[in-house]
């Protein structure tokens, strides 16, 4: 059977200049879609699948993010003292248990890879999940459970991908897939933001991955790839033919928080997502649609 994935990296030092002026003191990862900030969802994403080692590859200015992720004593009195249990639970029911949670910096933004990279040494020799907060996924069971149950069946690598217009190919990392039944695709090959007339395919592959530590030889190397970064796509590709690597066409919805339309699509999917607001969100959406 493969060795369980128990460990979670979460490359969260992007600076998020496509969200200034809201990022200039805030981390991007702390932007909230309706009540919660962007890193909490693949947290408990990542707690749903089983995840016991949270690794937070950071950077300057992302201290709120330690601080979310710690007892806030003030709030903490205050709410117990005037008796509100359920903000309390708001505030705490889904930490991570002390110690699970490690942070170290990628001290240079030299690419996704190096920022996974920067975490090897808390990974070690075993298979491990990355998530990108960026991509959020709402669906019935958490996105990162479904992968580590393939993983669990199959073993090697598996990412999650949906495909994508052929014209925004050079936004993503694409596959090029030999077998292929619908929901699992074996991969042939990797290839970091090709232009549409050079991508081998149109699966893309969303922030999740579960990878094997393999991946950290070829990240050794440093090497430069698409856009002058060190890229985790490169270093998946130099894997390919030592284990078996697939893409999981995932159920659920992707919403790329990375850019603004794809940032309010995911508010207003969460929104009508939640019995408490559903109602209310709906009659505003009709009103801005009526005519
Ligand atoms: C990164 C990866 C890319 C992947 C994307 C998913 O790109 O390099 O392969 O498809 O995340 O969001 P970035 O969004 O950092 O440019």
């Amino acid at each position: 059977m493969p060795q369980a994935v128990r460990k979670a990296i979460f490359p969260v030092g992007g600076l998020g200049t496509r969200f200034l002026p809201a990022t200039k003191a805030m981390p991007k990862e702390m932007l909230p879609i309706v009540d919660k900030p962007l890193i909490q969802y693949a947290v408990e994403e990542a707690q749903a699948a089983g995840i016991e080692d949270f690794i937070f590859v950071t950077g300057r200015g992302k201290h709120a993010i330690e601080d979310h992720f710690d007892v806030s004593f003030e709030l903490d009195t205050m709410l117990r003292e005037r008796g509100k249990n359920d903000m309390l639970s708001a505030i705490r029911s889904w930490m991570p248990s002390p110690g699970q949670i490690s942070y170290t910096r990628q001290m240079e933004p030299l690419g996704l890879g190096h920022a996974v990279w920067c975490a090897r040494h808390l990974i070690g020799d075993e298979p491990f999940a990355v998530l990108l907060a960026d991509d959020l996924v709402l669906s019935q069971t958490a996105c990162l459970k479904q992968m580590v149950d393939v993983h669990g069946e199959i073993g090697g690598s598996v990412v999650a991908v949906v495909d994508v217009p052929r014209e925004h190919t050079d936004r993503y990392g694409i596959l090029d897939v030999g077998n292929d039944n619908g929901r699992l695709a074996s991969v042939t090959g990797l290839v970091e933001k090709p232009k549409p007339e050079d991508a081998p395919s149109t699966l893309s592959i969303i922030g999740r991955y579960i990878l094997q530590p393999e991946v950290f030889d070829h990240l050794d190397k440093q090497e430069k790839g698409a856009g002058g970064e060190i890229q985790l796509t490169d270093a998946m590709a130099a894997t390919l033919g030592t284990n078996p690597f697939h893409g999981l066409r995932f159920e659920g919805r992707r919403f790329d928080c990375g850019d603004k339309a794809g940032f309010l699509e995911a508010t207003i999917a969460f929104a009508l997502s939640r019995e408490d607001l559903a109602m209310d969100v709906r009659k505003i959406i009709k009103s801005y649609t009526d005519t």
